[in-house]
């Protein structure tokens, strides 16, 4: 009998049971191959007992259309940085990655599947590093990993923003109000880019771009005659005026390591009304309802494709790798590439010239940025 665990690590993202139906229907076609999860990423290993969830075709019938995952994500921690209390009452952390690969052999597993994004994909490479048989499926509603034409989750993640803009829309132009629309996508800003071309906006302002707010105001007075008209900005969390820094809070959960990024959309209509603009301005964070809920079909077609060949990458022991898509290929690269380059917005992408073309602006000077 061999053995695969499943481990789904990091933010949660429509498309993960997807995947996991995957792995095990194509596994199931196999003889002598077993599927098993871990809950809350590598947790279910390192807790005691462990919590290990055996996957059968039975257990993950009909999850392809679920959100989230049925074995459970954490983006605390982890095996190289798991929490432990300190005598004086604060928090550490130690390394417990050589007991859990010890584990791991203990329990007969011949190959392990990270799901995870860009944090998830380095713990891959460092357990495989160690020798752990690992494979990395990509996972980000953020879209950052350069190593792969896309990630599933951020298509459910483009429309949920979208649909968003189209509402506001209707209710920007019977109040004569801009909205600002703040959307996820963390360092990166293809949620923000592809929303705001799909619905419609005026401005768009993601992270790589930090913006001119005397700009940002033009664009939005040129949609105002006499105090009648109406705009959508879509700004993503990371977002930051080009004199400032990016908004986030501080954030005490133990193990956290992220910057809770938010409050952006709050502060550009700040910086707007300083700024002398007059109109009437609300905004909408749309948070966690982007990663919410059911995958769109082309996520769920993405994660079957993914979960099918990690299986038969496991099968072939094709380890220390990621699966990606090169259209029209899914293909395997090295974790250790996969993880070099995040995936941000440049200047000479298309899609920035899509938006500038239909006159959307940035917030900058696209003749001097
Ligand atoms: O990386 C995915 C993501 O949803 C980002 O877009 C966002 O900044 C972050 O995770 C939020 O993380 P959390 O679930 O910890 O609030």
């Amino acid at each position: 009998m061999k053995r695969i665990l499943i481990v789904t690590g990091g933010g949660d993202c429509p498309g993960l049971n997807a995947v996991i139906r995957a792995v095990v229907k194509r596994a199931s076609q196999e003889k002598d191959w077993e599927v098993l999860g871990s809950i809350q990423a590598f947790n279910g290993v390192l807790w005691e007992p462990t919590e290990i969830k055996v996957l059968t075709p039975e257990v993950v019938k009909g999850i392809h259309f679920q959100g989230g995952t049925i074995i459970e994500t954490t983006n605390k921690g982890g095996p190289f940085a798991w929490p432990v209390k300190n005598p004086d009452g604060t928090w550490g952390a130690v390394d417990r990655s050589d007991e859990m690969i010890r584990k791991i052999q203990y329990m007969g597993i011949d190959a392990v599947i990270n799901i995870g994004g860009d944090g998830s994909q380095r713990i891959s490479q460092m357990l495989f590093e160690k020798g752990l048989p690992v494979i990395g499926v990509p996972k980000t509603i953020d879209n950052d990993l350069s190593s792969t034409d896309s990630t599933f989750g951020f298509q459910t993640a483009v429309e949920i923003a979208t649909e968003a803009v189209d509402k506001l829309v209707t209710t920007a132009a019977s109040h004569n109000r801009v909205f600002v629309v703040e959307v996820m996508g963390r360092y990166a800003g293809w949620i923000a880019l592809n929303a705001a071309v799909a619905g419609g906006a005026e401005v768009c302002l993601i992270p790589e771009f930090p913006y001119d707010i005397n700009l940002v105001k033009e664009k939005l007075e040129a949609r105002f005659t006499r105090g009648r008209g109406f705009a959508v900005v879509v700004a993503s969390e990371g977002a930051r005026n080009k004199n400032g820094e990016m908004v986030y809070e501080k954030n005490d959960e133990v193990g956290y390591e992220n910057l809770k990024l938010g409050g952006i959309g709050r502060q550009l209509i700040r910086e707007l009304k300083e700024a002398g603009f007059q109109p009437d301005m609300r905004e909408t964070v749309l948070g966690h309802l982007q990663r919410g809920g059911v995958p769109i079909a082309y996520d769920r077609v993405l994660s079957a494709q993914f979960g099918v060949k990690a299986f038969e990458m496991a099968m072939k022991g094709d380890f220390g790798k990621m699966v990606s898509y090169r259209h029209p290929y899914f293909v395997s690269v090295p974790l250790k590439d996969a993880i070099l380059k995040p995936n941000f917005v440049t200047l000479d992408n298309a899609l920035v010239k899509t938006a500038t073309g239909l006159g959307i602006s940035l917030g900058i000077d696209l003749n001097n940025p």
